[in-house]
């Protein structure tokens, strides 16, 4: 059956064909020799989405990929850990262990809110002998310090930097526990995981969250990178209307809309490569100081203490500790914060997940733990977590699989809610579990957040509203984002959704021969329009087309008069590898932008647009 269901869809392509490409078709193979491989039995299949707009579904045995060089989940970082940051009734100290020999220590304190200038407000000295010590007394309120220890005669025996987070005075209020309270949001991200990674590497997690989470299976990426995917959820515009002065306004952060309505605000990140800084350096976010705030700590470590984990160079450590373990400390730091008071934060971790497969199933234990931690703080009572993903693995071995290019944009996304939400707000809730199953994009989740400022906009006699006015839009105006608390039209398809057609896996892909005429022709327009696009830049070679990857034929379903494949090209020289989908009509149309899927590091050194450096190989 799904072998002459198969046929039919590709045997009408070349039917529409003949009439168009009828001379390049002579090199067509017997069509039937094309189909002979085996299906493959896809164990534990998903459905992700079954409406008449998006079909999507998953797999959970992993497809094959070869484990990195080194041990990745084994590595710890070398060098010793000599002291911790507490604070001990509103005092900061560090605290000093195992001191094996006598240390020599200077040290700098760091305006603690304040990433630009770096400056330091204060510098001072400090001993410590062998064997026990006593604390050192820092100063107190947020603060951030660099230590740096020597011992007697040979280098710096300790170099690293501490940050002071004090818990709030006790006795503060309580969040209101009547109708008037705030709902506090907290996002934790994991870069690179898909939906599928997830379920494959945090069961520990999973089992914690069965009763009292809804996920999310039909949330697609919108864009190629992490950038690409955050603006539109934190900003509601996408990565390339940011780059427009007047289409972008600091005041569309969300921290920005949160601390409007009245909120605390957090930000942290695991690195400083990662959300924050933009292609130009221009727009850095967000773009005020939040009133907890991990990035200049993380800059300083970058900068001074930092050294790698790993031989690719791309996991750090400061001391004895990774990046990603400082930021789940400022997380534990800001608990007693997060109980007392409404708060919008913004967690992000990127270190060793987007390089490596294996990294994923180290995680599961420390945010299960935070999670539970949460819960026994009696945060989770009065705050929704959103803990998500910006898209699946993005390069390597595992990448290359058919479905791993598929999980590449099918990031998790998964919210963590109290019960008496539902009670509260019975309609909304209800469209956000529905919700469940629906194709949905960051533009919608960013909707979903400004909902949360004004939880009055949830209650029933609003909803009804809302639903006629969403009811009234005719499909082609439908609005780009919508907000989970209302009914996600079931016809809904990727282009209604702003999904580029590269990253929508919504329709039926049947593999074809790489070898097959059109696919190759294909490929060469593909290479071509690289080519093409490469043109201003005199530094970059021509490339010619090396082999065909993958190839697949798009069904679009039988009354469509839309024809497209979908192709992964290697290239030389450079042996760049690209993907794109081309629509075949009667020309051929790139309809993707290019999308270079290996890395390409210093490949691209004589250009500067980010774009063009994924295509470029200097000469
Ligand atoms: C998708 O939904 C249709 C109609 O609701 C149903 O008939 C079909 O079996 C579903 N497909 C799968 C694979 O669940
Ligand atoms: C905390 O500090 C206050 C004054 O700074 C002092 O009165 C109090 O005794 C201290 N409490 C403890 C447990 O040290
Ligand atoms: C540094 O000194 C310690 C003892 O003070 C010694 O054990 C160690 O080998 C020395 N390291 C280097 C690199 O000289
Ligand atoms: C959680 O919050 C709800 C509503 O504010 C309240 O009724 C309930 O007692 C709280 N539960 C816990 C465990 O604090
Ligand atoms: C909530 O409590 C505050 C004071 O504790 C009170 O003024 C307000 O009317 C209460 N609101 C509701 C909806 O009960
Ligand atoms: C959610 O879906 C169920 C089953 O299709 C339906 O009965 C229910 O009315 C829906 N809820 C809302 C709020 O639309």
């Amino acid at each position: 059956m799904e072998k002459n269901l198969k046929m039919s869809s590709y045997m009408r392509l070349l039917m529409f064909l003949t009439g168009i490409f009828f001379m390049m078709y002579f090199t067509l193979e017997p069509i039937i020799d094309m189909f002979e491989e085996p299906v493959l039995v896809k164990s534990e299949e998903i459905i992700y989405v079954n409406n008449s707009g998006c079909f999507l579904r998953g797999w959970r045995s992993p497809a094959k990929y070869s484990p990195a060089a080194e041990p990745i989940n084994l590595l710890q970082c070398p060098k010793p850990q000599l002291m911790s940051a507490t604070t001990k009734n509103g005092t900061n100290f560090l605290v000093p262990k195992e001191i094996s020999q006598n240390l020599e220590c200077k040290y700098w304190v760091l305006a603690a809110l304040d990433f630009q200038s770096n400056k330091v407000l204060l510098e001072g000295h400090f001993s410590l002998k062998r064997g026990e010590n006593e604390d050192i007394q820092i100063g107190v309120g947020q603060q951030i310090v660099r230590v740096k220890c020597q011992g007697n005669s040979n280098g710096t025996k300790y170099h690293d930097v501490h940050f002071f987070v004090p818990p709030p005075p006790v006795g503060n209020l309580k969040p209101k526990k009547n109708g008037t309270e705030k709902l506090s949001v907290m996002v934790l991200g994991i870069d690179s995981i898909s939906h599928m990674h997830f379920v494959r590497n945090f069961p520990q997690l999973n089992g914690f969250l069965e009763s009292m989470h809804t996920k999310f299976f039909g949330y697609s990426r919108v864009g190629p990178d992490t950038r690409a995917n955050l603006m539109p959820f934190l900003s509601g515009i996408n990565s390339d209307e940011a780059d427009s002065e007047s289409l972008f306004s600091a005041e569309a952060w969300l921290w920005e809309r949160f601390r409007a309505g009245g909120y605390s605000t957090a930000y942290g990140e695991d690195s400083t490569e990662g959300v924050f800084t933009n292609r130009n350096g221009r727009e850095k976010f967000p773009s005020k100081p939040t009133d907890f705030y991990l990035a200049p700590v993380l800059l300083e470590m970058h900068s001074r203490t930092r050294y790698s984990l790993d031989l690719r160079e791309t996991v750090y450590c400061t001391a004895g500790r990774q990046f990603q373990a400082i930021l789940r400390d400022f997380i534990d730091k800001l608990v007693p914060h997060l109980q007392q008071r409404p708060f919008f934060s913004f967690f992000w971790q990127s270190q060793g997940v987007q390089e490596y497969y294996e990294f994923a199933e180290q995680l599961d234990q420390p945010y299960w733990m935070l999670l539970r931690s949460m819960q026994e703080a009696d945060i989770l009572n009065h705050t929704i977590v959103f803990l998500m993903s910006d898209h699946g693995l993005r390069s390597g071995d595992y990448r290359s699989s058919y479905q791993g290019m598929a999980e590449e944009s099918q990031p998790l996304l998964l919210a963590i809610y109290p019960d008496w939400l539902k009670f509260k707000y019975p309609l909304a809730m209800g469209n956000f579990e529905n919700n469940s199953h629906s194709l949905i994009t960051p533009y919608d989740l960013h909707e979903t957040l400004i909902d949360m400022t004004r939880l009055d906009k949830l209650q029933n006699s609003q909803m009804e509203e809302r639903t006629k006015t969403l009811h009234s839009h005719p499909p082609e105006s439908l609005p780009r984002g919508i907000s989970l608390f209302l009914p996600i039209p079931e016809y809904r398809t990727c282009e209604l959704a702003h999904i580029p057609t590269l990253y929508c896996f919504c329709r039926k892909h049947i593999e074809i021969p790489h070898d097959d005429g059109l696919v190759i022709r294909c490929s060469r327009f593909m290479v071509e329009s690289i080519n093409q696009q490469m043109k201003p830049y005199s530094k970059c070679a021509e490339l010619k087309l090396h082999t065909v990857v993958q190839a697949y034929f798009v069904d679009f379903g039988e009354e469509s008069f839309v024809h497209e494949l979908r192709l992964g090209v290697k290239t030389l020289p450079g042996n760049g590898e690209f993907e794109a989908t081309v629509r075949v009509s009667d020309a051929l149309v790139l309809s993707s932008p290019i999308s270079r899927v290996n890395q390409y590091k210093q490949q691209s050194h004589c250009v500067s647009d980010p774009y063009i450096k994924a295509l470029c190989f200097c000469t």
